[in-house]
């Protein structure tokens, strides 16, 4: 028996590869095929089943293209509907997979077919549980994302309730929990670092299996302190209950290279938008005019979900050299299918062409005399990064929120621009220079330097709203 954990930081995701005497099951793939089919042949094994704990709303699975690929069966939960084939599982209904089993326990709460598989090895010894959002490391998967109008969101954080009370919490205290995700995860607010732990440790340090914690007490903590979902999220959910256009077709088309001769065939497509997925300091130093910067190397799905509002969106990319597949394969887990292909050569060659290019104004803390309390600051920060500790002198308008900026700022003063780091504030300059702002500087190194710096007085905000001026 083998058990591999396929865990993507991106999307704070695990999909599961398990395997006994030749036959395999996938739990929760993400979009792509290959990499589970290179396994299985690696193995010499075949997948006999693609488990799904449940539809999933932060990323578009590729289950239906594997089982294409494959002949394997999906399986989901009891209730499901989908407009594919699939097998609905029932609780308690088993499945063999060469010498060892897993079976289906129905744990609804996340959603209505939420269902978690407990595997018995080869002597019939339980051994793990992979628990889908039912039960993470340190959290449990929010009730709110599958509301509809026969339930409701309290409805379902009672149903987790009697899902990790009557089912998962009397299971052996030793078997392994693996959920389908960590932190950073949207569809939990408190998940560990970890990506596993026993049920046993589990019971003592997670919140939610609390043993002295009400029903009512459940619900009311479950609930309390959700942030509003991605707006990716309902349009993903949805494109996991159908057949999508195949991940091979995607790609053979994403990777269309965009040669000089063609840029302004390209040019003249309406609402195209050129996503620069480079490293923010290559972003800075040229880029298309015009283009909206996400880099590969941080979470880059995520952010696209959140901030291109229509999925459909057509996209030309320019990416590091080598890395065209990989791109594309990062927007199609989150079902931004429509990439059109890359500019061959970058911007170097598109500068050649004499088309237009930019870069972003930066500066650097401790190098600058002119960077001081006098200056007026962004901070693109999420709320609790902000409310931990800020400058005394800014403002705020988180990068999730950027779209408000025509209500929020001044296009005519110039701001000091800062995340933690220096991967948002760029991606919030590229979209705010689209709307017009051009007087912003991006402060290099971000919150971490200006921390460092004696030049700018912090202060600790004491209010609590997403959009504020601390002024006093
Ligand atoms: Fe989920």
């Amino acid at each position: 028996m083998k058990i591999e954990q396929l865990y993507t930081k991106c999307l704070a995701e695990a999909t599961y590869y398990v395997e006994s005497e030749g036959e395999v099951v996938i739990i929760d793939p993400l979009r792509e095929t290959a990499p589970y089919i290179a396994m299985a042949n690696a193995d010499n094994a075949r997948i006999k089943y693609i488990f799904l704990t449940h539809f999933h709303a932060d990323f578009v699975s590729g289950h239906v293209d594997l089982a294409r690929e494959t002949g394997a069966t999906i399986v989901y939960g009891p209730s499901a509907t989908a407009n594919f084939d699939f097998h609905v599982g029932q609780d308690n209904e088993e499945f063999k997979i060469g010498a060892i089993t897993l079976k289906l326990l129905h744990t609804p709460g996340h959603t209505l077919e939420s269902s978690s598989f407990l595997l018995f090895d080869e002597a019939g010894k339980e051994q793990c549980l992979f628990s889908g959002d039912a039960l993470f490391i340190g959290d449990v998967g929010r009730p709110d994302l599958a509301v509809s109008s026969l339930v409701t969101k309290e409805e379902l954080a009672a149903k987790l309730y009697h899902s990790l009370r009557d089912v998962i919490v009397k299971l052996p205290d030793n078997i392994i929990i693996y959920p389908n995700h960590g932190k950073g995860s949207a569809c939990g607010k408190n998940m560990s670092n970890e990506t596993f732990d026993t049920l046993g440790n589990q019971k003592k340090v997670n919140y939610a299996l609390n043993p002295k914690l009400s029903k009512e007490e459940f619900v009311e903590q479950v609930l309390d302190g959700l942030t509003v979902p991605p707006q990716y999220f309902p349009k993903n959910a949805m494109m996991n209950k159908v057949v999508n256009t195949p991940i091979s077709e995607i790609l053979t088309k994403g990777l269309t290279a965009i040669t000089a001769e063609h840029y302004q065939h390209y040019l003249a497509i309406k609402d195209v938008l050129f996503l620069d997925v480079r490293s923010p300091e290559e972003f800075t130093t040229k880029h298309i005019i015009n283009s909206v910067f996400i880099g590969l190397d941080g979470t880059f799905s995520p952010w696209v979900g959140e901030l291109i509002e229509n999925i459909n969106q057509r996209i030309i990319l320019i990416t590091p050299v080598g890395r065209e597949e990989e791109a594309i394969t990062r927007l199609s887990r989150i079902g931004y299918d429509n990439v059109l292909g890359y500019i061959k050569g970058g911007v170097d060659t598109w500068e050649k062409e004499g088309l237009k290019v930019n870069k972003l104004n930066t500066i650097v803390v401790n190098d600058n005399k002119l960077l001081d309390e006098s200056c007026s600051f962004l901070d693109v920060r999420r709320i609790g990064e902000f409310n931990e500790n800020s400058l005394k002198y800014t403002k705020h308008l988180p990068l999730s929120h950027i779209y408000l900026a025509d209500k929020e700022l001044d296009k005519n003063r110039a701001q000091y621009v800062y995340c933690a780091g220096g991967y948002r504030s760029v991606i919030a300059i590229s979209i705010l220079n689209r709307l017009g702002f051009n007087k912003l500087i991006n402060i290099e190194g971000g919150f971490s330097e200006i921390k460092s710096s004696s030049k700018i007085p912090l202060k600790e905000c004491r209010r609590n709203c997403p959009t504020c001026a601390c002024s006093d």
